[in-house]
Formats: C-alpha cells, sequence, structure tokens
C-alpha cells in the first residue's frame, strides 16, 4: 500500500498542515488503528529511526512516539538534551546537520518554538514538534480524530475551550477553522491567546466560514458546545506562577455547573496530565462525558499517520 504524504518536510504548526492534509492524516489514522487492533503488521517505516528530544517532561509523547516507530517497522531513539553536547552549547544548527546523517526524523519537545523552527531548517530530515510554548500540533490532530470517532463527523462542530490561553489553546485556533469547526475560547483578562494568532485563527474561520469568539464568560463559550476542551492553568516552565495561576482561574474550572451551559451529550477533553480539582472537577474528569483516555490512546494512532507521511518518502 503506498502511503499519502505531506508536502512540507516538518510538522512544526498546525498551519504547515492544509485542509486536506488535516482530513488525510485522520484518514491514515483510522486505517492505522484498524490494522493495529486486527494484529496486522504493516511496516512503511521498516529500519527507519526517530531521533526523540526532550527538553521538558512527558509521558503520553514520549511513550506514544516510541511505541508508534515501532509498530511502524522502525524505531526511536530518546535524547536528554542535558546529555548531549546541545546542553554544553553545541549549536541546533550543527546538531541538525549531524542527526539528519544518523537517523531519518526528530521529534522535539522544547520550550523555544524557534529552536524547533531552526532545527527544521539545518536539518534534511522531517522535524516533528512534540511541544513547544507556542503550540503542541500532534495533540490536537489526536484531539480530532477522537471527536471524529464520537460525533461521527465535525464539520460545524463548537469546541469550547476554558482555560490559559496557552500552546494547546493555540494549536486549536489553528485547527479548528481547518477541521470546519467553531471555536470559542474563555481565559482571564492578561491570559487570552495572543492578538497574533488570534488574528491569524479568524482569518482561516472567514475562509472555512466557521466562527471564532474570544471571550472572558466561561459561561459564554461553552453556550451550546459540542466539546468542552481544558488544559492546566500552569504550564511547563510556569511552576513559578503555580499559586497566582490558581487564585486568577478559578473561575473557569470545567465542572458540573459549567457543564449545564453546554450541550447534554457534549465531549469533555484534556490534553493531560490533569489536576483534579484546579482546571477540571474530578467529577467531570471521571464522569460520563469524558473521554480524555480515549483522546490519549489517540495520540498513538494520529502519530503513526503523522510519521508514516512524513518519512516514508524520506
Ligand atoms: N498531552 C501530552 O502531551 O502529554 P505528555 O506531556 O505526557 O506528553
Ligand atoms: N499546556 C501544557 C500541555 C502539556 C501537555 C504544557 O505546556 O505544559
Amino acid at each position: 500500500m503506498s502511503m499519502v504524504h505531506l508536502s512540507k518536510k516538518d510538522l512544526v504548526s498546525i498551519l504547515d498542515l492544509s485542509k486536506e492534509e488535516l482530513e488525510s492524516i485522520l484518514n491514515v489514522a483510522e486505517m492505522l488503528r484498524t490494522k493495529q487492533k486486527n494484529r496486522e503488521f504493516f511496516v512503511p517505516l521498516l529500519g527507519k529511526t526517530l531521533a526523540m528530544i526532550f527538553t521538558k517532561s512527558s509521558t503520553r509523547t514520549r511513550v506514544s512516539f516510541e511505541i508508534a516507530m515501532f509498530q511502524l517497522g522502525g524505531a526511536a531513539l530518546y535524547l536528554n538534551p542535558n546529555d548531549m553536547q546541545l546542553g554544553r552549547g553545541e549549536t541546533i544548527a550543527d546538531t541538525a546537520r549531524v542527526l539528519s546523517r544518523y537517523v531519518d526524523g526528530i521529534m522535539i519537545r522544547t520550550y523555544a518554538h524557534s529552536d524547533v523552527l531552526e532545527l527544521g531548517k539545518y536539518g534534511t530530515i522531517p522535524v516533528i514538534n512534540g511541544l513547544t510554548d507556542d503550540e503542541h500540533p500532534c495533540q490536537i490532530i489526536a484531539d480530532i480524530l477522537t471527536i471524529k470517532d464520537k460525533k461521527k463527523s465535525v464539520k460545524g462542530l463548537k469546541v469550547a475551550y476554558v482555560g490559559d490561553g496557552n500552546n494547546v489553546c493555540n494549536s486549536w485556533l489553528y485547527a479548528a477553522p481547518k477541521a470546519d469547526m467553531h471555536m470559542a475560547v474563555a481565559s482571564p483578562a492578561g491570559y487570552l491567546p495572543k492578538e497574533a494568532v488570534v488574528k491569524k485563527a479568524k482569518e482561516l474561520a472567514a475562509e472555512s466560514k466557521t466562527q471564532i469568539i474570544i471571550t472572558e464568560s466561561p459561561e459564554e463559550a461553552v453556550k451550546d458546545a459540542d466539546v468542552i476542551y481544558t488544559d492546566v492553568w500552569a504550564s511547563m516552565g510556569q511552576e513559578a506562577e503555580t499559586e497566582k495561576r490558581k487564585k486568577v482561574f478559578a473561575p473557569y474550572q470545567v465542572n458540573s455547573a459549567l457543564l449545564k451551559h453546554a450541550k447534554k451529550d457534549c465531549l469533555v477533553m484534556h490534553c493531560l496530565p490533569a489536576h483534579r480539582g484546579e482546571e477540571i472537577s474530578a467529577e467531570v474528569m471521571d464522569g460520563p462525558n469524558s473521554v480524555v483516555f480515549d483522546e490519549a490512546e489517540n495520540r498513538l494512532h494520529a502519530q503513526k499517520a503523522i510519521l508514516a507521511m512524513l518519512m516514508a518518502k524520506s
């Protein structure tokens, strides 16, 4: 079976994907999931390797990418920058040039988005963003796959993101219009997504004839929502602000009272890790609307599609 390829070498942002490519990834992910569940081996990346650089912690991203490479016939290599010469001042450009001689792809989780762009610029192999301060594209692709699984089609659905205008929120703002979904974001003043991101999302929404709502009211955001999404109040790198953020974000908890304003059958999603009692109540996180663990599983299937569609050609 031949694999559909993505047009760009790297997946650093959701903006690297066309609407058609996003849809193709979902279709390939579904196909790969079916094959895996049937124990039908399909190894488009036989003999290929992925280097995985983690400057920040991870459970899902690390495990799902490593397993994804194994199931596609390849192997993954976990790299901690503190053990690499990168941690002693070797440049990102030289690291990219060297790794390109050994491996067939790089997945990186780090702070500065520009570091991932630089790795992609100097590397001759695909570079995949496993989370930066600005974006988390692989997560949102898995999220959309999950919504499609549950609702059959995502077109015309409304996702309400309640919480910090962070990396996950940014990728969702770019992805919602590309998936023909409406999106509302509710964040406290000072924590709304950046204007440049909202501007770009609104341009995409205009092309797709979908809506983007930015508000400080969680109730307004979740009104008639098909999906309520939240994420931690303090992201990796913001640990010093944890206590301050707990106070500011307290009215933004996704709980049973808030769910009453959404559709009765709305999906509750969280990229995880979650803090029950903070951004999400235990009752909702473990309640009937929650699909968070299917969402976590779909990281594996979505990333297998991304890896195969980027690396099978090289
Ligand atoms: N959602 C997510 O990226 O989880 P990890 O931080 O565990 O990789
Ligand atoms: N916004 C969170 C997502 C974790 C998967 C963070 O960046 O820490």
